[in-house]
C-alpha cells in the first residue's frame, strides 16, 4: 500500500504529520492473526478504520474488541463468492465507504507435491488465487464508485517463484508455490 511505504507507522506518527490514512476504510483478510493482524494495526496507526475479515472468528472478534469502534470484524471465507459480498457490504453498513483492500489471507499445506492430494491442492488455489480474484471482483466497484482506491496483495518473496521455475521448491511446500 503506497502509504505504508514511507516507514513505520511509529516513525510517521512521531513525525507529527496527519496519518496517511485518515478519514479512510480497509478491509483486510486473514486478519485475525500473522501478518494480516500487523496490517491491521499498520492500518489503524496511520488512521485508517478497518473491515476484518477471517474464518477464526474468536481471534477475530478479540482483535476487533481490542481496538474498539475503528474495527469491525466479519466472518467471510475468501474463497466464496457470496461471503466476499456479505462482508464488503457488512463494512459499507458499519463504515459507510471502503477504499482499499488488503488480500491477505492464504494458506499454506506442508505437503510434498506426491503427498498433496488434488482436493487439497484446489483448496489452496481457491484460497491463494481464486480469494485474491474474487476479492478483486468484489472491491473493485466499490472503490470506483468512491472514487477511486487501492487494492494491495500478500505474496511470497521473489525466491520462492525463482526456486519454483527453478525447481527448487521447497518440498514440503509444493502446492502453495504452484
Ligand atoms: N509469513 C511469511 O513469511 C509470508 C511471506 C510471504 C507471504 N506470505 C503470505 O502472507 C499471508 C499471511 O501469512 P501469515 O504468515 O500471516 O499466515 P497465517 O497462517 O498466520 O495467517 C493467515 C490468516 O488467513 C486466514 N485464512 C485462511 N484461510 C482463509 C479463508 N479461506 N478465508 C479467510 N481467511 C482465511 C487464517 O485464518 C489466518 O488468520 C499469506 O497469504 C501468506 O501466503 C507470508
Amino acid at each position: 500500500m503506497t502509504a505504508l511505504r514511507g516507514g513505520p507507522p511509529r516513525r510517521l506518527a512521531e513525525s507529527g504529520a496527519t496519518p496517511a490514512l485518515t478519514g479512510k476504510v480497509v478491509a483486510v483478510t486473514g486478519a485475525a492473526r500473522g501478518m494480516g493482524r500487523a496490517h491491521v494495526d499498520a492500518c489503524i496507526q496511520l488512521g485508517a478504520r478497518v473491515l476484518m475479515i477471517d474464518v477464526l472468528d474468536d481471534l477475530g472478534s478479540q482483535a476487533a474488541q481490542e481496538h474498539g469502534s475503528h474495527v469491525k470484524y466479519t466472518h467471510a471465507d475468501v474463497s466464496d463468492e457470496h461471503d466476499w459480498a456479505r462482508a464488503l457490504e457488512a463494512g459499507l453498513a458499519t463504515f459507510g465507504r471502503l477504499d482499499g483492500l488488503v488480500n491477505n489471507a492464504g494458506i499454506l499445506l506442508p505437503k510434498s507435491m506426491a503427498d498433496t492430494t488434488g482436493d487439497e491442492y484446489d483448496r489452496v488455489c481457491a484460497i491463494n488465487q481464486k480469494g485474491v480474484f474474487l476479492g478483486m471482483k468484489a472491491a473493485a466497484p466499490i472503490l470506483r464508485d468512491n472514487g477511486g482506491g487501492s487494492i494491495a496483495t500478500s505474496r511470497p518473496p521473489r525466491d520462492w517463484w525463482e526456486s519454483a521455475s527453478a525447481s527448487l521448491i521447497p518440498p514440503a511446500s509444493s502446492p502453495y508455490a504452484a
